[in-house]
């Protein structure tokens, strides 16, 4: 399978590459090193079935993927705390951008929860502001 994977360079999603190329898979990682390190996957890059793409997923994408793990968020609260606004920005906009990508591919999405507390949080304050 073609996979994506946001947030690729961080802690879970670098494991995670590491995993899908060694089941087969054919695997991008797409990240912009906010919270994770190009060192994380440095010893991926070479590998003919692996790719890096450097991108801020609050920009839309494009890529051919048959499974999406969208996991573009920082985790760590020194990493989420030091910027609410873009934090959120990650989450709701990151988070579009990899539901439409997955529905223009008709992909498979696999969505942190986190992802959608925040959504439904902002969902939810707008509704009562
Ligand atoms: N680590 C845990 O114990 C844990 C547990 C449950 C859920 N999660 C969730 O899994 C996901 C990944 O967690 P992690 O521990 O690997 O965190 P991490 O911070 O190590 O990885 C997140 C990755 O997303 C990237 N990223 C952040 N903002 C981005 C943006 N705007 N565009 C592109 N890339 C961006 C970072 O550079 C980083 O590589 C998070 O959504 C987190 O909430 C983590």
């Amino acid at each position: 399978m073609r996979i994506l994977v946001t947030g690729g360079a961080g802690f879970i999603g670098s494991h995670l590459c590491e995993r899908l190329l060694a089941d087969g898979h054919d695997v991008t990682c797409l990240d912009n090193f906010l919270s994770g390190a190009r060192r994380n996957v440095a010893h991926l890059e070479a590998h003919p079935r692996f790719t890096l793409r450097v991108h801020d997923v609050t920009l839309p994408f494009e890529a051919e993927a048959d499974r999406i793990y969208h996991l573009a968020c920082p985790a760590s609260p020194r990493h989420y705390q030091s910027d609410p606004v873009s934090t959120v920005r990650t989450n709701v906009l990151g988070t579009v951008h990899a539901l439409d990508l997955a529905r223009w591919s008709r992909a498979r999405l696999l969505l942190d929860y986190r992802m959608l507390f925040f959504v439904y949080s902002c969902v939810i304050m707008h509704s009562v502001m």
